[in-house]
């Protein structure tokens, strides 16, 4: 008996004194990484892989069935996915380093931009929107480590409208309508939560759950919703028109980005070999046969060619894919004769850039978070619930139609994002708003007391484009999302805003005195006059980090990039496999449509290759 009683003190103590320590060891981590991320100077260049690129030698890597250019939420999936089959050899290549226990803390996952966990781009400076930045340029987060921007967002599951994919169908995609993506959307997803029945998987790699709790203020928003004549659904499910509760890609309170799902499980296999830390600058193409046969890649200071015996597939993301492209002879015609890179085939790549642009509406009311201190919200996050587990606290999704017409897709998406917000001080980055709108807008904000309303526009008819700025891939290419360029697209933002303000008159958000912060600036229109609102828009629009459409996907008729199995047109051996495919905009966000890219490219590839 006393022997017993012994044992479980000791083992009682055992554990706090465990308990402390990882306590102790979060709470420097945070520290540490929040305090960096302040000051941390975001690269210009691709001046790590300098020494390499360089290099007079080229070393031979030896031959694979795949190489698979960027371990990001695509490549991920795809690496697992091909590697499942015994016969193939696989490379997968990645510009970045691993995952650590900081990126997997929901709560912080702004600070992982700046750190060398992002590229670190920006806009070049733009015309119609950004207008507030410093430089008038926007902030363009890419991940750049395993599991690519998975590895940084924000975590929220959202597929988009069942009619976006019968629209990619439209364009004369076989294979890519509704009926057709459902099942690859359901076999990565392993749902824990209530949704519709037939329209979520369980038992795949990926985790769907409810951050929780819900602040008290959840049920306002639900309750604002209903008096405004909305649904409550399942926004991934059978209608996703109406309100909702975000679904979220953690893990017991855990960022569970696609390395995690899908490497975790693949990266022991003896058929896949990963490299990190190595950057791809080119796909070795055969300007005759124009078949890709491998790819030059720098690691190590030292730069290498790999063959191929079967396919390159490129998954470098929207921004660095078609600079990839491009660098290899595959784009504009006279984009590239400019920069005297040798044309292998003469494609749009690069145009057709798809962003969402947000804007983000600060609220006060009478209701204010409970202040909780760092050691307990670790503990929380231990486990798994609590601040630390849930993103940018967005609780509420509304998906909604500001204009009647019969199509059922929606024009603006809502998030309810509701305090405490971890810190302000790093939104001042994040924005890159000029001092004028830090003072008047950030320094204002209460990170206790304010809800942010994020308004995104689903469907923008302006388009972006990325282009090369040299021929050398230690250059960033340029990026302009030229957002805002359409009269269309204002005019929606602001029927969004006027949605807000409707919301903020429902009973529901009068019961907490629900009032917007005013923005001081555009002071010479008249407040709520269409000029004043589009004069907001122009200053304060930011992306929500969604840039696709890069190398879209579509008939060989100069306006698509890549076919209907992915592979690019006028090429062979060669598909792009990422956001960049998408030919037209999703009504959602673009991480869970990628994964169901690359599922479906999977069995694409494998059944070519006649092992499906
Ligand atoms: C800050 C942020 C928040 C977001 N929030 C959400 C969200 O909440 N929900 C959502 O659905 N979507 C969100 N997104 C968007 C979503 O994460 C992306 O659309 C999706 O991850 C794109 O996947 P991808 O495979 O196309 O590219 P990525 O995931 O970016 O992968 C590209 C990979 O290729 C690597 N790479 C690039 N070039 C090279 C090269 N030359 N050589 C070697 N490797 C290379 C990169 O390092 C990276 O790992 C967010 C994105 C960001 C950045
Ligand atoms: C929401 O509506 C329900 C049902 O009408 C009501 O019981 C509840 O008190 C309301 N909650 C809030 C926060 O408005
Ligand atoms: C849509 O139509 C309904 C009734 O036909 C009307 O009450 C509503 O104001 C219209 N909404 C918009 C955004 O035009
Ligand atoms: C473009 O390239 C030139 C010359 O290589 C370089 O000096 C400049 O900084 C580059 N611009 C950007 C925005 O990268
Ligand atoms: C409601 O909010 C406004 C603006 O924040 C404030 O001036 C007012 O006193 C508040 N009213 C109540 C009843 O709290």
């Amino acid at each position: 008996m006393t022997f017993l009683l012994t044992i479980s003190l000791y083992l009682l103590t055992a554990n706090l004194i465990i308990c402390s320590i990882t306590t102790q060891y979060y709470q420097d981590l945070i520290t540490q990484r929040t305090t960096d991320a302040l000051e941390y100077k975001l690269p210009t260049t691709n001046n790590e892989f300098k020494q390499g690129i360089e290099s007079e030698n080229t070393e031979d890597y030896g031959e694979f069935d795949f190489v698979i250019v960027g371990s990001g939420s695509a490549g991920s999936v795809l690496a697992t996915r091909l590697s499942e089959i015994d016969d193939f050899t696989i490379l997968l290549l990645e510009a970045g380093g691993e995952e650590d226990d900081f990126n997997q803390i929901p709560a912080l996952w702004l600070y992982n931009q700046f750190s060398e966990k992002n590229w670190g781009y920006y806009t070049i400076p733009q015309k119609h929107s950004c207008l507030g930045m410093k430089n008038r340029q926007c902030i363009v987060p890419r991940g750049k480590l395993l599991g690519g921007s998975s590895s940084i967002n924000a975590m929220m599951y959202c597929r988009g409208n069942c009619k976006d994919y019968d629209k990619w169908y439209q364009l004369g995609n076989r294979g890519w309508s509704c009926k057709d993506v459902l099942p690859y959307f359901k076999k990565s997803e392993n749902s824990q939560i209530h949704g519709d029945k037939n329209y979520h998987g369980k038992g795949g790699f990926w985790n769907v759950e409810y951050p929780r709790p819900d602040s008290p203020l959840y049920q306002n928003f639900v309750n604002g919703s209903v008096e405004l004549k909305q649904p409550i659904v399942d926004y991934n499910g059978k209608n996703e028109l109406g309100a909702s509760h975000l679904q979220s890609n953690i893990k017991h309170g855990k960022r569970q980005s696609l390395a995690t799902a899908f490497l975790d499980n693949s990266r022991q296999r003896r058929n896949l070999k990963i490299l990190t830390k190595t950057l791809v600058t080119k796909v070795v193409i055969d300007p005759k046969s124009k078949k890709a046969t491998g790819v030059e890649f720098v690691t190590s200071n030292k730069k290498f060619h790999v063959r191929t015996t079967k396919e390159v597939i490129v998954s470098a993301g929207a921004i660095n894919t078609p600079q990839l492209l491009m660098l290899s002879g595959v784009g504009p015609k006279d984009e590239l004769s400019k920069l005297k890179i040798p044309l292998i085939a003469d494609l749009p790549v690069g145009k057709n850039l798809i962003e969402h642009p947000l804007l983000v509406l600060m609220v006060r009311s009478d209701y204010a978070a409970p202040k909780v201190g760092i050691n307990k919200l670790i503990q929380q996050y231990l486990n798994g619930f609590g601040t630390l587990t849930k993103g940018p606290n967005v609780e509420g999704v509304g998906y909604i139609q500001t204009k009647n017409d019969s199509s059922e897709v929606p024009t603006i998406e809502i998030l309810f994002s509701v305090p405490p917000h971890i810190d302000t001080s790093i939104f001042k980055r994040e924005f890159n708003h000029n001092e004028d709108i830090n003072n008047k807008l950030i320094d204002k904000i209460d990170p206790q007391k304010d809800i942010f309303f994020y308004i995104v526009l689903l469907h923008e008819k302006s388009r972006g484009r990325i282009f090369l700025n040299s021929s050398s891939p230690i250059d960033f290419p340029h990026i302009d999302l030229n957002m805002l360029e359409g009269r269309e697209d204002v005019e929606t933002l602001i029927a969004g805003m006027e949605y807000i303000q409707k919301l903020l008159k429902t009973e529901a958000f009068k019961k907490i005195n629900a009032t917007l912060l005013e923005v001081p600036i555009c002071t010479n229109f008249k407040i709520n006059s269409k000029e004043y609102s589009e004069c907001l828009l122009r200053n304060l629009v930011a992306t929500i980090y969604h840039p696709c459409g890069t190398a879209a996907m579509g008939p060989n008729n100069g306006h698509f990039v890549v076919g209907d199995t992915l592979q690019v047109h006028g090429t062979g051996n060669l598909r792009v496999v990422d956001a960049s495919i998408f030919p037209s905009s999703i009504s959602g966000h673009t991480s869970a449509p990628t994964v169901m890219v690359a599922e479906k490219a999977a069995d694409l590839i494998k059944k070519e290759h006649k092992h499906l």
